[in-house]
């Protein structure tokens, strides 16, 4: 038993998304890890709009319901996996908005990346990791990358390489070990303040 949360964070929206089936095969995976619990956050039900507050969300005081209801959900995690596709060498403009809108919420917490794309989604992993910077997430190192060569059938078909399943407890090791500590920093946090 663990009161250790993780949100898998699905930062592409369209219609016919591919991220949906690798959310699914995410969660699938990870459900057989006992030390954490894991969600599928699916921005597409938040339907934020572009980012719409007057108050730069790092001031903490968000006026919008959406903003709310957006800070709430990612309150309550220690960490995250945050999947991201690529689209035009970047993150989706989804995912970016998703990021920009709150920010205490994110602070002082973990997150491994999961990422697809013609050459896995790798430029966009790497944008993730310049932007958790700022927010003060600490990102591991391992991650996952699926490309269309490997892992999807017509570029539509989610069907991940043979080694893909056996990569997932690695990188659930570093991030379940870094939420777990990244709690006390929040605690201490929460002391000072
Ligand atoms: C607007 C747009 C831009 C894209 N740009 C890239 C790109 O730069 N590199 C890449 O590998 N794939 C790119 N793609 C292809 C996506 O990787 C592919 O559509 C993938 O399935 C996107 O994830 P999704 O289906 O969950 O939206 C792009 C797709 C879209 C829609």
């Amino acid at each position: 038993v663990t009161d250790l949360k993780i949100g898998i964070i699905l930062g592409s929206t369209r219609p016919g998304r591919n991220g949906a089936q690798v959310a699914q095969w995410v969660k699938d995976q990870v459900d057989l890890d006992t030390r954490a619990e894991f969600e599928v956050v699916d921005l597409a039900d938040f339907n934020l709009p572009n980012y719409d507050e007057a108050i730069p969300a790092s001031m903490g005081q968000y006026q919008n319901e959406h903003t709310q209801a957006f800070a709430a959900a990612i309150a309550k995690f220690d960490g995250f996996i945050i999947l991201t596709p690529e689209y035009n060498h970047s993150i989706s403009g989804a995912l970016k908005n998703a990021f920009d809108f709150v920010y205490g919420e994110w602070n002082n917490k973990a997150a491994a990346i999961v990422s697809w794309g013609s050459v896995g989604g790798a430029r966009a992993a790497e944008h993730v990791r310049l932007i958790l910077a700022e927010l003060q997430v600490a990102t591991v190192r391992a991650q996952l990358m699926f490309t269309f060569a490997n892992d999807f059938a017509d570029f539509t078909t989610f069907s991940p390489n043979a080694g893909a399943a056996a990569a997932v407890e690695p990188m659930l090791d570093q991030l379940v070990s870094w939420s777990a500590a990244l709690k006390s920093v929040r605690e201490n946090a929460e002391v000072a303040a």
